[in-house]
């Protein structure tokens, strides 16, 4: 049997430029989507998908994320002392249990494959799920859930993949597989950022994956690869020598919260898709157009 994920490595360091000026002050995953924060839905993602630990990679500047996911007393004794309980569960909702999350610094921006590097000793030596918050995703179940399906099939590593927008697959990390045959298929190559018309696939990277922790090992050493930073991609390039890869087109739709259009999309989407608030929120937009 394949050893369980328990753990999910969340690099949210990122600066956000891209989600300015919004997020100068507000860390970008924690910009609103709806009535909560982006990261209140990927840590949902995590625990429907089994995960028992999430280990954060923050950056300066970040301490709100922290705090977030703290107690904080003395608004919930003002909420359970006006009786106000469902605001009160409202905000428990999102709260772990003591010790079931840890907050690493990265300390210098150098890329996808650092941040997760940095996370080598709280996830140790079994296998991990890594999650990119700006990457929201509607699903049911969950994309995390369908990733741990795919790996409970497959064991090695899975990434999660989609198609990319027509002349897009330049912006992503691209796989290459050995055939395709239905959702889940083996990967014989990735390719970080590949310039247009060189991509060997229209499938791109969407920001969920489950890891073997040898990855640890040759991020260690691992050169700058696209854009002068150390790319997860290039290190998952280098394990997919002696272990399997799969890649999962999950089913659902991806949101890029790290980009304006895509955070209003997916306030739209999740909007809608509220049972308590589907239809005000139907009527407010149609009114608008
Ligand atoms: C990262 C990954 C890339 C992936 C993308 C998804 O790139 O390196 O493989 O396709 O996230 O958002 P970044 O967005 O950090 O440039």
């Amino acid at each position: 049997m394949n050893r369980q994920v328990k753990k999910a490595v969340l690099p949210v360091a990122g600066l956000g430029t891209r989600v300015l000026p919004a997020g100068k002050t507000t860390p970008k995953n924690l910009l609103n989507v709806v009535d909560r924060p982006i990261l209140s839905y990927i840590v949902e993602e995590a625990r429907a998908a089994g995960i028992e630990h999430l280990v954060f990679i923050v950056g300066r500047g970040q301490a709100a994320i922290e705090d977030y996911f703290d107690a904080i007393p003395e608004i919930e004794q003002a909420l359970a002392a006006k009786g106000k309980i469902d605001i009160l569960e409202d905000l428990r909702r999102d709260l772990p249990e003591p010790g079931q999350m840890s907050f690493i610094r990265q300390m210098a921006p150098l890329g996808l494959g650092h941040a997760v590097w940095c996370a080598r000793h709280v996830v140790g030596d079994e296998p991990f799920a890594v999650m990119l918050p700006d990457m929201l995703m509607q699903a049911d179940p969950p994309a995390l859930v369908q990733a741990v399906e795919a790996y409970e099939k497959t064991g090695g590593n899975v990434v999660v993949v989609e198609p990319a927008p027509e002349g897009e697959a330049h912006k992503y990390g691209i796989v290459a597989l050995e055939g395709r045959d239905g959702r889940l298929n083996r990967m014989v190559g990735m390719v970080e950022k590949p310039p247009p018309g060189t991509e060997p696939s229209n499938l791109f990277i969407s920001g969920r994956y489950i890891l073997q922790p040898e990855i640890f090992r040759i991020l260690e050493t691992q050169e700058r690869g696209a854009g002068g930073e150390i790319q997860l991609t290039d290190g998952m390039v280098n394990l997919m020598k002696t272990q399997p890869f799969h890649a999962l087109e999950y089913e659902g739709t991806t949101y890029d919260c790290g980009d304006k259009i895509g955070l209003l999309r997916a306030n739209v989407a999740f909007a809608l898709a509220r049972p308590d608030l589907g239809d005000a929120a139907r009527k407010a937009i149609g009114e608008l157009l």
